[in-house]
């Protein structure tokens, strides 16, 4: 199988990238990436000369160079989006622009060469629980509430309206907060572990007591992996880590991991419009599919925490240049 990964310059898709190489000996992989302030072509050093993997460097929103692109592949997988809510919510357009429009124009090359296309989404879409609500799942309404999670929405909305419109091929799979090697250092757990190597403090946004579901990368790849291969057309899955937490259990544990004490964390203005709980409901995939989470919370942070102790160069160069800048206007130098 020939492989259009758009994205694989980031967190999932370089994991997903190399979990296919490694996996399936047959298949090939071109990365199609604008290589933003998160795309990092040093997370794929490893398959940089191999014959199977191409890198092309561009956009998703350029028509001429995703056609030719698409018409070679056998399949898209489309992780390439802006990804961060409180990039977002400093400036939204640029989000509509890569998720939206990006997926867009990517749709009507599949449509075009009538290929198989592979949405990755964010349970995100479907909002906020309360703390007795039922976790998401695939009849969950959407009910997106960040820039960020309402340019996934209209990006899920508008590949689904390509298989009911055009019969496109299509499968989408809506997951929960992924954390692993290679997990860009603005998220909650790469920054608290980078910042506490470094000295500094951790910021937790307002009482620390929100809800995430937390998936190890690994766990994603080989749901997404299962899903291109297995998955019904037209479907939808939702894919859950069982790694339902509140932050501040997420901080403390990484405090431990790390040898620090509660003088480290520092509790800061809340996100504006914070959701308060994701859970995910993974049922489904789990049936039809046979998949399921395999990686424990403790272990998988365990592990991650070892993976950026023994990475510190990648994490500083990553800290370093253009990022420096968001950073310290989110939160000082
Ligand atoms: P990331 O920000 O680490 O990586 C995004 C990649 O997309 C980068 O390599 C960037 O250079 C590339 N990119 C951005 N704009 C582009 C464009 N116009 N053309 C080509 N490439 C472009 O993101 P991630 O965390 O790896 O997320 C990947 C996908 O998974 C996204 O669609 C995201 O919405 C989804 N998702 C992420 C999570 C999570 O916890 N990280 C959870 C659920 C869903
Ligand atoms: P994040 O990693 O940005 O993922 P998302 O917003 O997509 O869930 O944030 C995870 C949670 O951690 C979220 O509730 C916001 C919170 N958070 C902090 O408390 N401090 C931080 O510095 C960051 C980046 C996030």
């Amino acid at each position: 199988m020939k492989i259009l990964v758009t994205g694989g310059a980031g967190f999932i898709g370089s994991n997903f990238i190399h979990h296919i190489l490694k996996t399936y000996p047959e298949d090939e992989v071109i990365n199609l990436d604008a290589l933003t302030y998160a795309g990092n072509l040093e997370n794929l050093a490893a398959w940089k000369d191999d014959a199977r993997y191409r890198f092309v460097k561009g956009s998703i929103t350029d028509a001429a160079i995703v056609d030719p692109l698409v018409a070679e592949c056998d399949i898209v997988v489309h992780f390439a989006a802006e990804s961060h809510v409180d990039r977002s919510i400093m400036d939204p357009g640029i989000f509509l622009e890569t998720n939206v429009r990006g997926t867009h124009v990517l749709l009507e090359a599949a449509r075009k060469y009538s290929k198989r296309f592979h949405h990755v989404s964010t349970d995100e879409v479907f909002g906020s629980l309360g703390p007795d609500d039922a976790a998401f799942n695939e009849e969950t309404p959407y009910d997106p509430r960040s820039p960020y999670s309402a340019s996934k929405a209209a990006s899920d909305h508008l590949v689904r309206a390509y298989f009911h419109t055009y019969g496109l091929p299509i499968t989408i799979s809506n997951c929960s907060n992924n954390y692993g090697p290679y997990h860009f250092p603005e998220k909650l757990i790469p920054l608290a572990i980078t910042n506490l190597i470094e000295g500094k403090s951790v910021p937790v946004y307002g009482d620390g007591a929100q809800v995430r579901d937390w998936l190890h990368v690994s766990d994603h790849c080989r749901a997404i992996d299962v899903i291109i291969r297995k998955g019904k057309i037209g479907e939808t899955y939702c894919v859950g880590g069982n790694g339902e937490r509140e932050n501040i259990w997420i901080v403390r544990q990484l405090l431990t991991a790390l040898g620090k004490d509660e003088s480290s964390i520092e509790y800061v203005k809340d996100r504006a419009g914070h959701d308060r709980r994701y859970a995910i409901n993974f049922s489904k995939i789990e049936r039809e599919l046979g998949w399921r989470p395999i990686v424990t919370l403790e272990e998988g942070l365990r592990d991650t925490v070892k993976w950026f102790q023994e990475n510190e160069a990648w994490w500083k160069n990553v800290k370093s240049g253009e990022y420096r800048e968001y950073y310290e206007q989110q939160y000082g130098s």
